[in-house]
């Protein structure tokens, strides 16, 4: 049946409106805050809590990962690098890279994102505590591994049913099998742009397994609203995963029937990124931001956000920095028990843009997407 005419045009009118009020809205918050997010000091309010900062200009140590021996972190920065912090000298060194070219790979955060996509963005870590392999997602680079010793890691994947790999994220390994488990977080978008992941409601993110024994790929779940964060459970039987948008947390069954596998566990009161697991098996959840009405305007309105992307020429992601700046949401740390319900809720204003949390001998390592250091607190 056709719409009548005037009905179109009239819902063509009410959208240009709209269009326009966001454009006009999301100007004066432009020109009003146009500066650095990762540049401002942050107050020691906790005489526990230090301040690590990244070397070389880098930021965005975005997830972390310590070897079989307890050193690291190791962690990804805007510049492609996989650095590693010597904790007895006090220092990082580089440890990896994820691509061949690095011909104007530094020169800070808006450089770097220009350059991701060559340079590499290396996301989520995990040791192979057997092989002492470090496996990477890298949001460009897809699925790669490198040795103990580090230098330029070897792809592992790059597509996955002949889709190609346009957005891994984050990833979890089985320490016995071997087994990788892996995100996608879009088909469509790549990292650069995730925020337009978020405000079009984009559902082509994947959950996938990679068998380094066989080679063999599976994909477990798609269809997915941003995909983020992964961690296996200490026996082995469910994933635990974060969906971005939706701001969902699920149980991803191992052992059962693909009808009953999917379990949603908690909706969070923040957009959530990784998961880590402790060593007695529960789960930090780091949460970038608070999830406010005016977010929920757009995540329950796609149409308003397909609109903005197709029609506004401007960089969505960074402006979402200065919205959340503005507005001063600090990120969260959520802890869950070994089943994966919600067990503490760690709120603190020293925290932005939080990417992860993870806890490691005594100290909880708090990374972020943005920011040009790294936070040590004790447990
Ligand atoms: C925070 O305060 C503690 C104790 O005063 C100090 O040891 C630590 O270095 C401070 N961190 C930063 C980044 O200033
Ligand atoms: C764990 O922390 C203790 C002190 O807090 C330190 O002596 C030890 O070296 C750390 N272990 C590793 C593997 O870093
Ligand atoms: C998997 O792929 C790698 C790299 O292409 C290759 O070296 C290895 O032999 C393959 N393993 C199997 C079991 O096919």
């Amino acid at each position: 049946m056709a719409t009548p005419l005037v009905y179109q045009a009239k819902a063509m009118s009410i959208k240009l409106i709209l269009i326009a009020i966001a454009i006009a809205f999301f100007a004066i918050i432009l020109v009003a805050f146009n500066h650095n997010t990762h540049s401002q000091p942050i107050k020691n309010e906790s005489h526990e809590s230090v301040i690590i900062p990244l070397p070389g200009g880098a930021v965005g140590p975005e997830s972390f990962a310590f070897d079989g021996s307890g050193g690291g972190p190791y962690t990804g920065v805007s510049d492609g690098r996989i650095i590693r912090w010597r904790e007895n000298e006090n220092r990082w060194v580089d440890f990896a890279v994820t691509s061949p070219e690095r011909n104007g790979c530094e020169g800070g955060h808006d450089n770097n994102i220009q350059m991701e996509h060559i340079c590499g963005r290396p996301l989520g870590l995990r040791f192979n505590e057997k092989t002492g392999q470090l496996y990477i997602a890298d949001a460009y680079m897809g699925l790669l591994v490198v040795g103990p010793n580090g230098g330029l890691a070897t792809p592992v994947l790059k597509e996955a049913d002949g889709v190609g790999l346009r957005f891994t994220n984050s990833l979890d390994i089985d320490q016995r099998s071997g087994v990788v488990y892996f995100t996608d977080s879009s088909s469509r978008y790549t990292r650069r742009n995730y925020i337009s992941v978020i405000i079009t409601s984009d559902n082509t993110g994947r959950l996938m397994k990679f068998d380094p024994s066989t080679n063999k790929t599976t994909l477990l779940l798609d269809n997915l609203k941003f995909p983020n964060g992964v961690s296996l459970s200490q026996n082995r039987d469910f994933l635990l995963f974060a969906e971005t948008t939706t701001c969902r947390l699920y149980k991803y069954w191992l052992k059962k029937p693909k009808s009953e596998n999917l379990e949603l566990i908690t909706q969070l009161p923040g957009f959530p990124d990784n998961i880590k697991r402790n060593k007695n098996g529960e789960f930090w959840v780091g949460i970038n931001s608070k999830r406010k009405k005016s977010t929920e305007l757009l995540i329950s309105n796609p149409w308003i956000g397909n609109a903005l992307v197709r029609y506004i020429p401007i960089d969505f992601t960074k402006l979402y920095y200065r919205l959340v700046d503005l507005i001063g949401s600090n990120g969260m740390g959520i802890r869950l028990s070994v089943d994966g319900n919600v067990v503490e809720v760690l709120d603190s204003k020293r925290w932005k843009f939080v990417s992860e949390v993870e806890e490691n001998n005594g100290s909880l390592w708090i990374g972020s997407v943005t920011r040009d250091f790294v936070i040590k607190e004790k447990v």
